[in-house]
């Protein structure tokens, strides 16, 4: 009787998680691309977002891959890193959104279709709901980079050794001056 009780907890905890997760996979979210996030986020008093990220080797990451081997663009072993949005429903990204433009604001903040309006960027917890990342820490901001930066997945060729969080953030750090 015990053990019954526990399979019919489990099946029932299953099933919720389940339509729970599911729910989550319902939302659909597109890519608008750096350029568009860049529109509100460029100006030097508020951290220069678009420039630091225009300067930095993500916006070049998909360009550099495919300048060493063309066959590299329709590598979707590559993409996966050196690309944003690669395989995703063009149907949902913005006309203009290219996976050329390398590793872009949306690969580490998360597809924006549904935040960038002005309305729910100004409010953390709906831009949250509409699929803005936020980062709880360092710790969270370093798993997030390792999901590229990692050693053991990369393909032999290219890893330059162990990734140092400190000194590689410092390169690509956007937040807003302190007032
Ligand atoms: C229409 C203007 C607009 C667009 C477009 C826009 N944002 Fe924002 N964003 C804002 C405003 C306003 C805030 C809130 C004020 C602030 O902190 O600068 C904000 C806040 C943010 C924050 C801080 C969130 C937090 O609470 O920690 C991030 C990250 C961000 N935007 C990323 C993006 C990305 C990525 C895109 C493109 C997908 C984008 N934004 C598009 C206006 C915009
Ligand atoms: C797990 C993520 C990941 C995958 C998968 C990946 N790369 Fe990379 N790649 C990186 C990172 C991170 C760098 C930055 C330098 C480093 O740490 O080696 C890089 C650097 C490079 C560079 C050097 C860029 C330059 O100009 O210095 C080339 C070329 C490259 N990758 C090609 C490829 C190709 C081709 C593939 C597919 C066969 C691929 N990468 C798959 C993450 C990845
Ligand atoms: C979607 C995959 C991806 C994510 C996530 C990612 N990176 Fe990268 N990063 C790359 C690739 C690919 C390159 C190599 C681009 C090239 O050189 O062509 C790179 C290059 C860099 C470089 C330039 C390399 C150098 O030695 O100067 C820095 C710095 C960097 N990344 C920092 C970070 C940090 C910090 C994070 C986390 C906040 C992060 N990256 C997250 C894919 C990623
Ligand atoms: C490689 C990952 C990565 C990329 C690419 C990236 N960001 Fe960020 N961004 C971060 C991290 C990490 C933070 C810091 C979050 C924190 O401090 O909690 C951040 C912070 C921000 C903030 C908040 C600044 C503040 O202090 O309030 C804005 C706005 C923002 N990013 C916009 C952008 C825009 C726009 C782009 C593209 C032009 C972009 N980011 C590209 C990782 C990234």
């Amino acid at each position: 009787m015990k053990k019954l009780s526990t399979i019919i907890l489990v099946l029932a905890f299953v099933v919720s998680t389940y339509g729970f997760n599911k729910k989550i996979d319902d939302k659909k979210f597109g890519y608008i691309g750096s350029a568009k996030c860049g529109m509100c986020h460029k100006k030097d008093d508020d951290g220069a977002q678009l420039k630091i990220w225009e300067a930095s080797a993500h916006a070049k990451a998909y360009k550099n891959m495919v300048a060493k081997d063309a066959a590299n663009a329709k590598n979707e072993s590559c993409l996966k890193c050196h690309a944003t949005g690669a395989g995703s429903d063009p149907k949902l990204n913005d006309a203009k959104f290219s996976i050329e433009d390398g590793v872009q604001c949306e690969a580490c903040h998360g597809a924006g279709s549904e935040y960038k309006s002005m309305k729910v960027m100004k409010d953390q917890k709906a831009s949250i709901e509409a699929g803005l990342i936020v980062f709880a820490d360092d710790k969270a901001i370093e798993t997030q980079c390792l999901t590229c930066h990692d050693n053991k997945n990369k393909p032999e060729k290219h890893v330059k050794g162990d990734f140092k969080f400190e000194e590689m953030y410092k390169k690509i750090k956007h937040n807003k001056p302190a007032k």
